[in-house]
């Protein structure tokens, strides 16, 4: 196969939810319907969980919540699919925003009965800031559900981004029987199994008097009336639309029970988008470059509890990436080549020789690596698109062992390589300060600290609102701002500069009174 057919069959995406709504289990049967796992079951089930999630570190097992991003890879009908797994839990969320820019579109999973939640509402900025393609799979329809326009009402005012259902669901709940699929034509009937798949039932069409036999004289009235509000109220679906991220279609289903799932695929095998160029500094880069270049968007530690190596997730963005090549490592400036460059299966892991724009490898890491680097054939670009955001809790760290000094800094060092959090270094006191998205973090830092570099930690608390990215349209202004604020003013890890506000108000008044200069909550802007 040529290197652009293996760029056009390649969708790499992402599945996002609020926790609950049931991302793990529609990735599940995803891996199902590829084959890359041969039992479904119920999620709850630890051993499924297991293998078919990212449950790679010792604190996720004991948390029984999902720490890591993993990536699974699998082919269906001839197009190679790469799942980006995200983690549920909404203190993880800056690994997933930064999962997202791997992403070339992504599945927002919304449960049927609550609506679009908070979490969900922080995905999809993130999504809309980078004009992502986006997919709505509508869960649970087999339990009590809202109203299926309601629905869609609601995610076209809380995602603001328009809506345009491709399936609709006939009843719910206890009464659900199925989906009409608007985008093939035809009727799935609801049976509930979780190992094998809905057949779906060749119809002519809405109009077909088949119809009622298969759902009921009432049911198959109320699904064209449907139908007819669909067509006055949604235009045709434009594909062009969808690839800009101005239009999300939606799928209704259940996913515990493997339904609308194989319409979700195959719909989203047809209209995803294949690997996407990528802006770097200095020019757009196409995926269909002759020349290699890739960004490592993850950083994992410990996978192997035996083995303390990191690996870091590369997402190839251009050419072809071989195993035993020379590549240049942009940031340091110095050429390094893999031996065991590896694909993903869950946990399994195979050594490959190649991948093609779309793919991800792992790369075996020492501590070379930070989350954004850039691997080229040796043209010196710089991949842009990994924001940080600015946490939302903030703790001074210290040290708790004069002997350890050492290895806490390495630890602190290396965590934040990873994007477990992000450090800021008071340009006052020289203290090191570690803000989070949530409380768990950090948890996840003083044990990582103390089982993996044996370095013991405390923390103490500082009051601070937000960490702000300054950005300047005069100098003197900043550095009269700098002088006057000097007890908030600290660096992050790329030596910018960061105020740290210490109330709304603060940063309110900062503004008023600081006209050229701008605050933002995220480090790209
Ligand atoms: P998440 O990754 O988004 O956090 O959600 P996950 O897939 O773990 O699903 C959350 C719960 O919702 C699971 O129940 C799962 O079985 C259930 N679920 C997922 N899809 C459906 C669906 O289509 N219909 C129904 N009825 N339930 C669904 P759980 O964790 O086992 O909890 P419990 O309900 O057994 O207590």
């Amino acid at each position: 196969m040529g290197f652009k057919e293996e760029i056009a069959r390649r969708r790499t995406f992402g599945i996002v939810s609020h926790p609950d709504a049931g991302k793990t289990t529609l990735t599940e049967k995803l891996l199902l319907f590829g084959g890359a796992i041969h039992v479904a079951g119920a999620v709850k089930s630890n051993k499924i969980k297991k293998t078919a999630t990212s449950d790679f570190m010792e604190i996720e097992r004991q948390r029984g919540i999902s720490v890591a991003t993993s990536v699974m890879g699998f082919e269906y009908k001839n197009h190679k699919i790469n799942i980006l797994d995200t983690p549920g839990h909404q203190d993880f969320a800056e690994d997933t925003f930064r999962t997202l820019t791997a992403c070339d579109s992504v599945i927002i999973v919304i449960d049927a009965a609550k609506g679009v939640e908070t979490q969900t509402r922080k995905l999809m900025n993130v999504c809309r800031m980078r004009k992502t393609p986006v997919i709505v799979f509508i869960n649970k329809m087999d339990r009590p559900t809202q109203d299926p326009f309601d629905l869609l009402d609601d995610i076209e005012k809380e995602l603001q981004i328009s809506v345009h259902p491709l399936s609709w669901p006939i009843n719910q709940g206890y009464d659900f029987k199925g989906v009409y699929n608007i985008y093939k034509n035809n009727l799935s009937l609801y049976t509930p199994r979780e190992q094998t798949l809905t057949e779906a039932i060749n119809i002519d069409g809405i109009n077909d008097p088949k119809l009622p036999e298969y759902v009921g004289e009432e049911d198959a009235e109320e699904l064209k009336d449907n139908l007819e509000i669909i067509t006055d109220l949604y235009e045709d679906l434009d594909i062009k639309d969808y690839l800009s991220g101005d239009v999300a279609p939606v799928f209704f289903g259940s996913a515990l029970n493997n339904f609308g799932v194989q319409e979700l695929l195959d719909c989203f095998i047809e209209i995803a988008p294949t690997p996407r160029p990528k802006e770097s500094e200095e020019r757009l880069i196409e995926a269909d470059e002759d020349k290699f270049t890739g960004f490592v968007f993850k950083i994992h530690a410990n996978m192997d509890p035996n083995h303390r190596d990191r690996i870091a997730f590369v997402k190839i963005v251009s050419g072809v990436f071989r195993r035993n090549t020379n590549y240049l490592h942009v940031r340091n400036n110095k050429k390094i080549k893999f031996s065991t460059p590896t694909a993903f299966m869950a946990e399994k892991k195979t050594i490959v020789d190649e991948a093609f724009p779309g793919d991800i490898v792992g790369i075996h890491d020492t501590g070379n690596f930070k989350i954004g680097d850039t691997l080229t054939e040796g043209e010196k670009v710089h991949f842009k698109g990994i924001p940080s955001f600015s946490p939302e809790l903030f703790k001074y760290i210290e040290n708790n062992d004069p002997m350890k000094s050492k290895q806490l800094a390495k630890g602190i060092d290396q965590l934040m390589d990873e994007g477990v959090a992000q450090l800021f270094v008071s340009e006052f006191n020289g203290r090191k300060i570690i803000g989070t998205v949530g409380a768990l973090q950090f948890e996840v830092i003083e044990y990582r600290l103390l089982h993996e570099y044996s370095a013991s930690c405390r923390w103490e608390p500082i009051r601070l609102h937000k960490a702000c990215w300054i950005e300047s349209l005069d100098d003197n202004e900043l550095k009269s701002f700098k002088k006057q604020k000097y007890q908030y003013i600290a660096k992050d890890k790329h030596g910018r500069d960061v105020f740290l506000a210490d109330s709304a108000y603060m940063l309110q008044m900062a503004q008023a009174e600081y006209k050229n200069l701008k605050f933002h909550f995220t480090s790209e802007f």
